[in-house]
């Protein structure tokens, strides 16, 4: 069975199912990180298997080894890094990047150059990421937990509508996207090049999207991110309408459904649901929706 080496040190790791473990260590006398992933058993949900959701179990390490986004525009994956296979699943090790803390501005504006880099030709890359995300959330029964909250009637509103919308995002200019560009996946910085890390959701979206993600997580407001953002998109791919849509659609939906999860949670313990709004595994995940309330309220009206 594969194991960690004795030495490596373990690194705080996500929620994707495939992630094994994420860990420091020392090649050589180079820092690098190691994550491992696991192969799909039977019993895993068939998505993992599907080469197209995002959440195919091996698509990191496809990135490493096929070179695809070797002269990618505004981010950019560690210099060196290698991927190792044996039958239980995939070992990726990559250069350490150092964190430059960069700010919302440059990598927003980063996230825009991104989307104008050429769509690589692999039949890997995630397609459908939020109609993917809200499927499963539709299978889960919606968003009941944000019905018993004061975002009822929006959160019913637009969960009605999300067709409609999501039509909307497909006719916009699909672009290239990391896919799950938290500030925590983007550390690293090289020239005007963000280094960006955990490259697992790689794939094609609409343009905006990212920008929609990240700001979820960001502490600069949109109208400034959206500016830095159309600064990077090259002209003949998007206007500005069209950016701002991508993004005010992904970012509504996405919070929503952060905060149904987060809120779900916990809302199976005891007592009213309200007092629970303070829990510190609830309390981010509301604060981001309530930030962005302002583009809720245009998606409304639109
Ligand atoms: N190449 C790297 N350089 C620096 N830190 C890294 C690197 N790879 C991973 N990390 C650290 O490990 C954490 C988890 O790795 P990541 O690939 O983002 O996995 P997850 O899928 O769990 O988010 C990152 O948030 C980061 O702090
Ligand atoms: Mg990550």
């Amino acid at each position: 069975m594969w194991q960690p080496q004795p030495g490596w040190h373990p690194l705080p790791s996500g929620t994707s199912p495939s992630t094994v473990g994420v860990w420091r260590a020392v090649v050589g006398e180079e820092p690098v990180a190691v994550k491992r992933l696991a192969a799909p058993g039977e019993h895993d949900p068939p998505e993992l298997s599907d080469p197209d959701h995002f959440a195919y179990w091996r698509r990191g390490a496809d990135v490493v080894t096929s070179g695809v986004l070797a002269h990618s525009q505004g981010l950019r994956p560690p210099v060196r890094s290698y991927a190792v296979e044996d039958v239980e699943g995939i070992t990726i090790t990559e250069d350490w990047v150092e964190d430059a803390c960069n700010n919302g501005l440059f990598a927003a504006h980063a996230l825009g150059r991104f989307a104008g880099t050429p769509v690589p030709d692999v039949p890997w890359l995630a397609r459908d990421q939020l109609r993917d995300r809200l499927r499963r959330t539709e299978r889960r029964g919606g968003w009941p937990t944000l019905a018993r909250t004061t975002v009822a009637d929006v959160a019913e509103h637009l969960w009605h509508r999300r067709s409609t919308f999501l039509d909307r995002l497909d006719a916009l200019p699909q672009v290239l996207q990391h896919g799950d560009p938290t500030p925590g996946n983007l550390p690293g910085r090289e020239g005007d090049d963000v280094v960006a890390i955990d490259w697992s959701c790689l794939g094609t979206g609409p343009v905006g999207g990212d920008l929609g993600y990240y700001l979820l997580s960001a502490r600069e407001e949109f109208d400034p991110l959206l500016e830095a953002y159309l600064m990077g998109v090259p002209e003949e791919v998007a206007d500005r309408e069209q950016v701002s849509l991508g993004a005010r659609v992904v970012a509504v939906y996405a919070a929503l459904s952060r905060a149904e999860w987060a809120l779900s949670r916990v809302a199976k313990g005891e007592g009213a649901l309200a007092g629970k709004f303070r829990h510190p595994a609830v309390a981010p995940h509301l604060r981001a929706l309530q930030r962005q309330f302002p583009l809720v309220e245009q998606l409304l009206e639109a």
